[in-house]
């Protein structure tokens, strides 16, 4: 396992934050890279995700906090059988 040696945080980005947040390396990283990759693409299999008409536009735009919290949103979630 490797260390982070930098002090400068707001220098690493999101993805390695998350798992190297602390004085050591997650094991764990690549199983939960894994599974979140089987997640999210089963669900885009499974459902189309689209914007309600007439709802306000989406942004990506977060509210900073320990993590960038999104905007509320309306999605409309479709089977997709
Ligand atoms: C999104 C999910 C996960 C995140 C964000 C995450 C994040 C982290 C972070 C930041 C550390 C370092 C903690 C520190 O230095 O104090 C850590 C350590 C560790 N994680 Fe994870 N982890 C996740 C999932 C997992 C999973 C699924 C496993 C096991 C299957 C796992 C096993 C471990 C182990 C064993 C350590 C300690 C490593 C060591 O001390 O050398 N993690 N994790």
């Amino acid at each position: 396992m490797f260390r982070v040696h930098s002090k400068n945080v707001a220098a690493l980005t999101l993805g390695w934050l998350l798992y190297l947040a602390g004085q050591r390396s997650c094991v764990g990283e690549h199983l939960t890279k894994m599974k979140l990759f089987l997640f999210i693409t089963h669900l885009m299999h499974r459902f189309t995700f689209e914007q309600p008409e007439d709802s306000p536009p989406i942004t990506i735009k977060g509210t900073n906090g320990i993590t960038n919290i999104p905007q509320p949103y309306e999605i409309k979630v479709t089977d997709r059988r």
